[in-house]
């Protein structure tokens, strides 16, 4: 059976069409051309010869010019166009990155709304430690999705911490390998994707994945393990209530510099000294 189709042909195969040139345009220049020649021997006779080849080379060159020019800029507009497609996917990517977080969060009623709040908060200590709006914006988005690697661990390891022995913990323990293979192609969160990686590191090198220590650790991850660390300790355990924003930063600076970045720590502690109804209260605002 035929198909009434016709192949769609694809635009950047052809110069032609890639730069709106057609037949007409070039009949257009070959009749101009003709038209100056034969004015030039018309007025100057033959021996004006070299003068309407000279004219009929110009038209040529100017035609091929145009045609390039034209080509260009159509090109130019297709890699902006494309890039624009890349940049949008990226954010459909991510949206449905942040459902599936809520969906991971969902199974544990203890983190329902863990990563925004660590978002919100990497953004605030980050913005304190001189990121630039930009690096603040892309490591918020990080952090959001800085557990992504927990939708590979099951369910019955992350809820039944009580029982998760060293083969459970080991399993959580990939978690952020795994988010950072997740995340890996989004080009737009390629710079704060250390973050993820390893924010479980510990400045005495006794973290995971990779055991790095002090300055080794990016300062993104740094800030990330304690907004996270921070999070987990003020919000409720199965085993411990949540505690309080003010034993949770001493709770912090018992564990630096040994477990964390001091520099990090204090930037918290600052944070949470503001009065009542500026960062603190905005970082935590309407999401339980
Ligand atoms: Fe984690």
């Amino acid at each position: 059976m035929s198909s009434s189709r016709k192949p769609r042909k694809h635009p950047y195969l052809h110069l032609s069409q890639a730069s709106g040139w057609n037949a007409w345009h070039t009949l257009t220049s070959v009749v101009l051309a003709v038209a100056i020649a034969a004015a030039i021997i018309a007025t100057q006779g033959w021996g004006g010869r070299t003068a309407a080849i000279g004219a009929v080379l110009i038209v040529a060159v100017g035609m091929i010019l145009y045609r390039v020019r034209r080509s260009l800029e159509q090109l130019v507009g297709h890699v902006v166009h494309v890039k624009h497609s890349a940049i949008c996917a990226e954010r459909h990517y991510i949206d449905v990155l942040r459902r599936v977080i809520k969906c991971v969060e969902a199974r544990d009623k203890y983190m329902i709304g863990h990563s925004e709040r660590v978002g919100r908060l990497t953004r605030s200590l980050a913005e304190r430690l001189a990121f630039s709006p930009a690096e603040c914006d892309t490591l918020q988005i990080a952090a959001q999705l800085h557990d992504i690697g927990m939708v590979a661990i099951p369910e019955h390891i992350l809820t039944d911490a009580a029982r998760i022995g060293a083969d459970g913990f080991r399993a959580v323990k990939k978690h952020s390998e795994i988010g950072f293979e997740v995340l890996e192609p989004l080009e737009s969160l390629r710079e704060m994707l250390p973050a993820v990686r390893y924010h479980h590191e510990r400045m005495n090198g006794t973290g995971y994945p990779a055991g790095l220590a002090g300055e080794d650790i990016p300062l993104s991850a740094r800030i990330l393990a304690v907004a996270d660390a921070y999070d987990a300790m003020t919000h409720d355990r199965p085993h411990r209530s949540g505690m309080t924003a003010a034993v949770a930063v001493a709770e912090l600076r018992r564990c630096s510099p040994a477990g964390y970045d001091p520099r990090c720590v204090e930037a918290l502690s600052k944070i949470m000294c503001l009065p009542e109804g500026s960062e603190v209260h905005e970082v935590y605002a309407g999401v339980r």
